[in-house]
C-alpha cells in the first residue's frame, strides 16, 4: 500500500481562524481524502504553534497564562476544524512533551556538531512574522521601518544570543532549489533562490534570552533562554510522526511527506527547514506545496489586516461546510492571489452546487422513482456520456495528482452540465422504458460524486445514501460495475442563495 503524509502549517493560537486559515486547511483535507480515496495509506496532520512571544503577549493581555490561552485554543481550533470536516488523523501541539523532547535532541545535535555558536544580534523585529528583517526586507513608512506583510511598526532588538550556522548550507540550498523540483509550483523555488543568490545565507539567530521571552522550550545547554519559536515549530513534522522515538512509524510516513503552505511563510520552509534537515541528517521532505494569499480589498486577509472574514459567517451563509469548502476549492490558486466577495462566492455557490450537480441529482432522483419506481437496471451505458465520464475520471485523477484542485472541479462541472443537457435532450420522461438513459445518468452522477467527495463529503454521502450507491475506489470499480440502482430518495442537496 502506498503511503501519503500530508501536513498543514501549525497555526499560532493567538486568535481562532479564519478563511485564510480554511484555505489551506481544507486544500490538506481534499488532498487526504483524494488519496484516502485512491487506497493510500494516508496520515494528515495539523495543529497549532504555541511558544514565543507572540502567544506570551496575547496571554498577557487577557491576563492568563499563556499555558491556559494555548490549551483553551487548541479546542477552539479543533472545534473550527470540525465545522469544516476536516479529517485530521492527528492535531499536534508543540507544548507536548514529545515535541519538547525532539526540539531539545535537535538542538544539542546541532550544537555539538558545531552549528550553534553565541553572539551578539542587533536587528528590527516583528512579532506577528515572529521575524528579524533586513533593511532590504523591511518597508519604511514615515522613515520608520514597518513590516512588509502585516503593515505595523517594527521593534528594536538587541541581545546575546544563539546562532544556527545557516550559511554553511548556501550551496547544498541552490543546489536543492535548482535541480531537485521539491517546490511547487516552481516559480517559488526561484524565489527563494533569487533571494540567497542576492543575499547569500545569513546565520539565524534560534534562541532568545528568557527574560524577555520565558514561554518557550528551554535551550538544553543554557537555562537562561528559549528556543526561537520558528526552530521549535518546524520541528513539528518529525515530532508528530514519532521521530526519532518512533522510527518505524516515521520511516513509514516520510518519504512521502507533502508540506502545504502558504507564500508568507516561504523563506522558513525552505532555507531554514532545508537546512535544519540537512543538519539533522532527515531527507528532504518529497513535497513542498506553496499557495498565493486570500485577500479582500486587496490585502491579505488577516487580524491584522482587520479584515477577517470568520468561517461560521460563511458556515452560516451556505448552511453548512460544503459549500464553504466548495468555494474555496474551486478559487484556489498556488500562483496568483484571489480576491473574496460575496458575489463571486454566491455566484460559484447558485451556478455550480445548486444549478448544475444538486439540479441534477433532484431531477434524476425524481424520474427513476416517478418511471420506474426507483429501480433502475441496466447492463450498457450510452456512450454519449460515457465516454466522457471515463475521460473526465482520467482527467480528474490527471489534475488532483498534480494538486490542481480547482481544475478537477471545473472538469466535474463540465461533465454535469453535459448530463444536465443530456436530459433536456433525451427526453427520458417521455420514453415508455428510459432504463438506458436513467442508468447512464445515475452513474455519471455516481462518479462525479465520488470525485467529488473530497471537496464535498458530506453532500456526496447524502448523494450516495439517497441514490444508492457506495463511495469506493473509482479506478478500482470503474464505470458499469453496478448494474442496478435502488432509489431512495431525490434529495435536494443546495438551496439556491438569493444575494
Ligand atoms: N505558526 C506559523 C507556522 C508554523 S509551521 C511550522 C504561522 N502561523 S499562522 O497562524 O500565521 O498561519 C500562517 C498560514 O495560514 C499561512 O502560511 C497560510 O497557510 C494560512 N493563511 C493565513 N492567512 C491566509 C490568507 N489570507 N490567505 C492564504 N492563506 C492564509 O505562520
Amino acid at each position: 500500500m502506498r503511503t501519503f503524509y500530508i501536513t498543514t502549517p501549525i497555526y499560532y493560537p493567538n486568535a481562532p481562524p479564519h478563511i485564510g486559515h480554511a484555505y489551506t486547511t481544507v486544500f490538506a483535507d481534499t488532498l487526504a481524502r483524494y488519496h484516502r480515496l485512491i487506497g493510500d495509506d494516508v496520515f494528515f496532520m495539523t495543529g497549532t504553534d504555541e511558544h514565543g512571544l507572540k502567544l506570551q503577549r496575547a496571554a498577557e493581555k487577557m491576563g492568563i497564562s499563556p499555558k491556559e490561552l494555548v490549551d483553551r485554543m487548541a479546542e477552539k481550533y479543533k472545534w473550527y476544524w470540525s465545522l469544516l470536516d476536516i479529517s485530521y488523523d492527528y492535531f499536534i501541539r508543540t507544548t507536548h512533551d514529545y515535541h519538547e523532547r525532539l526540539v531539545k535532541y535537535a538542538m544539542n545535535k546541532l550544537y555539538q556538531d558545531g552549528l550553534i555558536y553565541k553572539a551578539r544580534y542587533a536587528g528590527w523585529y516583528c512579532v506577528y512574522c515572529e521575524k528579524f528583517y533586513s533593511p532590504s526586507e523591511y518597508i519604511e513608512i514615515d522613515g520608520k521601518p514597518y513590516c512588509p506583510t502585516h503593515r505595523k511598526p517594527l521593534e528594536w532588538l538587541e541581545e546575546e544570543t544563539y546562532y544556527f550556522k545557516l550559511s554553511e548550507f548556501e550551496d547544498f540550498m541552490k543546489d536543492v532549489l535548482k535541480n531537485r523540483h521539491i517546490v511547487y509550483p516552481e516559480s517559488y523555488a526561484q524565489e527563494v533562490l533569487g533571494k540567497i543568490e542576492k543575499e547569500g545565507l545569513r546565520d539565524v539567530s534560534i534562541a532568545r534570552p528568557k527574560e524577555r521571552v520565558w514561554w518557550g522550550i528551554e535551550v538544553p545547554f543554557d537555562p537562561n533562554y528559549t528556543v526561537y519559536v520558528w526552530f521549535d515549530a518546524l520541528l513539528n513534522y518529525l515530532s508528530g510522526i514519532g521521530y526519532p522515538e518512533d522510527m518505524e512509524r516515521f520511516n513509514k510516513y516520510w518519504p512521502e511527506v507533502h508540506h502545504v503552505i502558504g507564500k508568507d511563510i516561504l523563506w522558513f520552509h525552505t532555507a531554514i527547514w532545508f537546512s535544519v534537515l540537512k543538519a539533522l541528517d532527515v531527507p528532504l521532505p518529497k513535497k513542498l506545496l506553496v499557495h498565493a494569499y486570500l485577500i479582500n480589498r486587496g490585502l491579505k486577509i488577516g487580524k491584522s489586516a482587520g479584515n477577517v472574514i470568520a468561517i461560521e459567517d460563511l458556515i452560516n451563509r451556505y448552511r453548512d461546510s460544503n459549500g464553504v469548502r466548495y468555494i474555496l476549492m474551486r478559487l484556489f490558486n498556488m500562483a496568483k492571489d484571489v480576491e473574496v466577495t460575496t458575489e463571486l462566492f454566491d455566484s460559484i455557490y447558485n451556478s455550480e452546487l445548486a444549478d448544475t450537480y444538486g439540479n441534477l441529482v433532484r431531477r434524476v432522483g425524481v424520474l427513476a422513482k416517478k418511471k420506474l419506481g426507483g429501480t433502475v437496471e441496466a447492463d450498457e451505458i450510452d456512450e454519449e456520456l460515457g465516454k466522457p465520464l471515463r475521460e473526465t475520471l482520467e482527467k480528474y485523477r490527471e489534475a488532483m495528482d498534480n494538486y490542481d484542485v480547482s481544475r478537477a472541479l471545473t472538469t466535474i462541472m463540465d461533465l454535469l452540465r453535459r448530463a444536465n443537457a443530456y436530459i433536456n435532450e433525451k427526453r427520458p420522461w417521455e420514453k415508455e422504458d428510459p432504463s438506458k438513459q436513467l442508468y447512464t445518468l445515475l452513474e455519471t452522477i455516481k462518479y462525479s460524486t465520488i470525485m467529488l467527495h473530497p471537496v464535498i463529503p458530506k453532500a456526496a454521502e447524502k448523494t450516495a445514501e439517497a441514490l444508492g450507491f457506495k463511495i469506493t475506489n473509482p479506478y478500482q470499480e470503474p464505470p458499469t460495475t453496478q448494474t442496478k440502482y435502488l432509489v431512495k430518495q431525490a434529495p435536494i442537496l443546495f438551496k439556491k442563495i438569493k444575494p
